[in-house]
C-alpha cells in the first residue's frame, strides 16, 4: 500500500514481503502468535528502538493440553487473539505460562482469561505479586500455580520445565524449557528490540547492534543475575532460544549465550590489580570546587593500594565514564551549588548510572558554595538512591578554601581511601 504521495505508509515499510501476517510455525508443535510493532521508536521511555520491536508469544501443543507462553502489549491484544484463534480453541488451552509480567508481555492476559477462564496460570514466586496487582479482584477466581526451578507441567507428550531466573529483567523473570524439543523460552533474556517479520535469526536483517544495545540498557544493570541465569541454562541441550522480543535464535543459539558471557565481562583491559579504585569527578564555576577536588585527590593518593583518578566533567563526555564507573570501587563528586542545585553536568552523569550496578560502591560528595549550598546533600541523596554506601559526610566549603580548609579536603580524601581499604570502620551517615 502507498500513501497519496506514492511512498510506503510508515510501518509497512519495515515489513518485508515475507513478514509474518499470521501465526508462524516455530518448530513441531510450537507456533508464534505474537505481534509486530515496527513503528515503536522508544521503549520503556528510555530505550531507542530504531526499527521497532516484536512482542513474541507462543503456543505449545501437547497430546494432552496446550500452553500459551506469554502474551503481548495491551494495544496488540486483537492481533494476538486473532493469531491464537487460528491455532487453538480457547477451551483447549490448559496452561498460561507468564515468564515475566511487565505490561509488554501481559497486556492481553485479562482478555485471554475472560475467554479461557479454566486454564491454569504458571508464574514465579515474585511474579505472583505482580499478577495479583494485574488481576485485582479477579485474582482469586483463577487457578494460579507458583513454580520454581525444576518444576514441570505436562501437556501429555510435551513437558515444560521452569527455571527461576530473577532480574533478567524484573525480579519475577523465569525461563521455560520445552524438554522434548530443547527449546528455551527466555522472555526478555537474549532478546532484543528489532522488528523484522521474517522472525528467525537466519532470515532477518542485521540485528547485532540491537542485541548489544538491548543488553546494555536492559540486562547490564543486572549482570550478576544474568550470570546466574546463564549458569542455569548453559547445561541444557538447546536447539533454539525463543525470546519474547526480536529474532528467534534457531541458528547457532549457543553463540548468543557465549556473547552474553562476553558482554557481562569487564569492558576494560584489566590493568588495575588488587588495588582499590577511586574516581573523583568535579565541575567548578570559579575554581573553588576545583581546588577542593585537587586536594581530595591529593589526600586519597597518599594511601597505598588505592588508585585515584581525577576528572573535570567539563572536559569529558558522560558515556565513556560509565565503563570506568562500573568497575570502580569508589566515586566522589564535586559540584558547586548554583541556584540551589548541583550543576547539570553532574546530574547528567548521575542519571546515566541506571545502566550499571552501583550497589555497595563507596560514594561521596563535596563542593564549594556561596549562599545555601544544597548541592552536596542532593548529590549524596542520589548516591544513596543508587544504593551506594556513603560513610563520609559530604564536605562543603564556603567560597574558596583556605589552607586549613584544603587540609580538610585532603583529610576527606584520606578518609575515603581508608574506607576503601578497610582501614576505617564501616558506617553510614544519616541524611538530613
Ligand atoms: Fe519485555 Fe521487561 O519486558
Amino acid at each position: 500500500m502507498s500513501s497519496s504521495f506514492g511512498s510506503p505508509v510508515r510501518g509497512e515499510l519495515a515489513l518485508p514481503a515475507s513478514a509474518a501476517t499470521g501465526p508462524v510455525r516455530v518448530a513441531d508443535r510450537v507456533t508464534w502468535i505474537g505481534a509486530l510493532d515496527p513503528d515503536l521508536r522508544t521503549f520503556d521511555i528510555i530505550l531507542k528502538t530504531a526499527n521497532g520491536t516484536t512482542y513474541n508469544a507462543y503456543t505449545v501443543h501437547g497430546s494432552d493440553g496446550v500452553a500459551v507462553i506469554d502474551t503481548v502489549k495491551q494495544e496488540f491484544t486483537d492481533t494476538f487473539l486473532a493469531h491464537l484463534e487460528q491455532v487453538v480453541g480457547y477451551d483447549q488451552i490448559t496452561a498460561l505460562v507468564l515468564n515475566h509480567l511487565e505490561p509488554d508481555h501481559t497486556g492481553a492476559v485479562p482478555e485471554l482469561l475472560r475467554r479461557a477462564p479454566h486454564l491454569k496460570i504458571y508464574v514465579s514466586p515474585r511474579g505472583v505479586q505482580v499478577l495479583r496487582a494485574l488481576l485485582k479482584d479477579d485474582f482469586d477466581t483463577y487457578e494460579i500455580i507458583i513454580v520454581t526451578t525444576g518444576d514441570t507441567v505436562s501437556l501429555g507428550d510435551r513437558t515444560l520445565r521452569f527455571l527461576t531466573t530473577p532480574y533478567v529483567h524484573w525480579p519475577d523473570t523465569q525461563c521455560t524449557y520445552l524438554e522434548e524439543q530443547n527449546l528455551l523460552f527466555t522472555c526478555d533474556l537474549l532478546g532484543c528490540h528489532f522488528c523484522d517479520g521474517r522472525l528467525f535469526n537466519d532470515k532477518v536483517g542485521d540485528f547485532r547492534f540491537s542485541f548489544e544495545y538491548y543488553f546494555d540498557h536492559i540486562m547490564r544493570p543486572f549482570k550478576r543475575f544474568v550470570a546466574q541465569a546463564l549458569d542455569l541454562i548453559e547445561p541444557l541441550d538447546i536447539d533454539m532460544i525463543v525470546p519474547a522480543h526480536g529474532p528467534i535464535l534457531r541458528s547457532h543459539p549457543r553463540e548468543y549465550i557465549l556473547h552474553y558471557r562476553r558482554l557481562i565481562k569487564s569492558r576494560l583491559a584489566s590493568e588495575v590489580g588488587a588495588e582499590k579504585t577511586l574516581l573523583i569527578f568535579y565541575v567548578s564555576a570559579y575554581g573553588a570546587t576545583s581546588q577542593m577536588a585537587y586536594a581530595v585527590y591529593a589526600g586519597a593518593a597518599e594511601t597505598p593500594d588505592v588508585r585515584v583518578s581525577l576528572f573535570d566533567l567539563q572536559g569529558g563526555e558522560v558515556l565513556p565514564f560509565i565503563d570506568l564507573i562500573e568497575e570502580a570501587d569508589g566515586l566522589a563528586f564535586g559540584t558547586p551549588t548554583i541556584n540551589g542545585d548541583a550543576v547539570r553536568t553532574v546530574w547528567d552523569l548521575l542519571s546515566s548510572l541506571v545502566d550499571i550496578d552501583t550497589k555497595g560502591k563507596l560514594g561521596a560528595a563535596f563542593g564549594s558554595y556561596g549562599w545555601t549550598g544544597e548541592a552536596v546533600a542532593m548529590v549524596e541523596a542520589r548516591l544513596q538512591g543508587l544504593k551506594m554506601r556513603t560513610p563520609e559526610a559530604g564536605l562543603r566549603i564556603k567560597l574558596h578554601p583556605t589552607e586549613d580548609e584544603l587540609e580538610q579536603c585532603r583529610a576527606f580524601g584520606r578518609n575515603l581511601a581508608a574506607h576503601l581499604t578497610g582501614r576505617n570502620a564501616p558506617r553510614e551517615i544519616d541524611m538530613p
